[in-house]
């Protein structure tokens, strides 16, 4: 009797079982209504009285043993069953949405990038500005035509009456107040202008301006400059050329044109046809505006460049109304997802 208790105890830890449906098994075996057990409680009449109370005791030891086993592995294959159904590992994943920096954003990183390959450090100045550091230092004297060229907004203020900064020269002559040559910088900023909001203009925009002065700065070396400029941003094949122009801040002054990069030159409707872009306007500093920044013109000169970050993105990158980079739709934000 002892020994076939001890042969089904032994079955019961050694059955195996990794599923329900063998658990039931198990059950019916060993605890089910005609259970092996049953048999053994049967013959338990014929075991002498003496052994009989030794011999119960090992038969509920063996009853227990069965429900413990039977108890635990319901338990934890149920709580498995349960979480293979509520997680479905062959769906596909959620796709995060991955951001995108702002085109003007990633285009003002590449012109400093550019800039500072070749020594340029990166100089800023407030937005709101006095009239001396965004007119009359640059040599706009009071009631000067020049001064309509940009469409100021006036801002009353306790230092008296300051305006939104028209263009990022304002930064040359605060660097120059504050630096001495030689000078290698651009300043990269927001600049305004009371101009009706069109696909053309609007009326804040991204300007760059870059400025060196040096001991025996040429015109040469600006045009060299700005050819390198064009190369890195638009590609190998840039070319560039100057037309002569006006800025009562420079002298020679000129503006700068890039061949087409859409048509390669051939001529399409965004260059109308003439196979070059205007990029930039550009001079050689003029000498009162060394003088009014306490630079001997004398002793120095220098070279004098502003851009808008608004125009290089749109030759870069075809985007054709200025609307659509301030109106944050995500269709158009999304397409430059990717890139630096
Ligand atoms: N400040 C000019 C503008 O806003 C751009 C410019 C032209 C800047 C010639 C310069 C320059 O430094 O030399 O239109």
């Amino acid at each position: 009797m002892k020994e076939k208790i001890k042969s089904i105890e032994q079955e019961i830890n050694s059955f195996e079982i990794n599923d329900l449906a063998i658990l039931e098994k198990f059950r019916i075996e060993f605890l089910g209504s005609k259970n092996k057990l049953k048999d053994l409680f049967g013959e338990l009449k014929t075991v002498p009285n003496e052994e009989k109370k030794e011999v119960g005791q090992l038969l509920n030891g063996l009853r227990t043993l069965a429900e413990a086993k039977f108890n635990n592995l319901k338990d934890s294959l149920e709580n498995n069953s349960q979480e293979s159904s509520s997680i479905d590992t062959s769906r596909p994943g959620e796709i995060s949405e991955i951001g995108a920096r702002h085109p003007l954003m990633q285009v003002r990183s590449e012109i400093i990038e550019i800039f500072s390959r070749i020594g340029y450090t990166v100089s800023e100045g407030p937005e709101i500005e006095d009239d001396w550091h965004n007119f009359t230092a640059l040599n706009f004297p009071p009631e000067h035509p020049a001064r309509d060229m940009q469409d100021t907004f006036f801002v009353e203020s306790d230092k008296g009456e300051m305006a939104l900064r028209t263009h990022t020269s304002s930064v040359q002559v605060r660097v120059m107040e504050n630096q001495k040559p030689p000078i290698r910088t651009i300043s990269p900023g927001r600049v305004y202008r009371n101009e009706a909001i069109s696909a053309r203009a609007h009326c804040f925009f991204h300007q760059v301006e870059g400025l060196y002065i040096d001991k025996n700065v040429s015109f040469a070396d600006l045009k060299q400059t700005l050819l390198y400029f064009a190369k890195e941003m638009f590609g190998e094949n840039a070319q560039i050329r100057l037309r002569p122009s006006y800025f009562p801040f420079t002298e020679p002054s000129a503006e700068v044109d890039v061949s087409c990069t859409i048509c390669n030159s051939k001529g399409c409707n965004v260059c109308k046809y003439s196979g070059w872009l205007e990029i930039l306007g550009c001079g050689m500093v003029d000498p009162a505006v060394l003088e009014s920044c306490g630079i001997d013109s004398k002793e120095y000169s220098g070279f004098a460049f502003g851009m808008g970050i608004e125009r290089i993105t749109q030759l870069k990158y075809k985007v054709n109304d200025l609307r659509l980079y301030s109106e944050n739709d995500v269709r158009f934000l999304k397409q430059f997802t990717g890139n630096i």
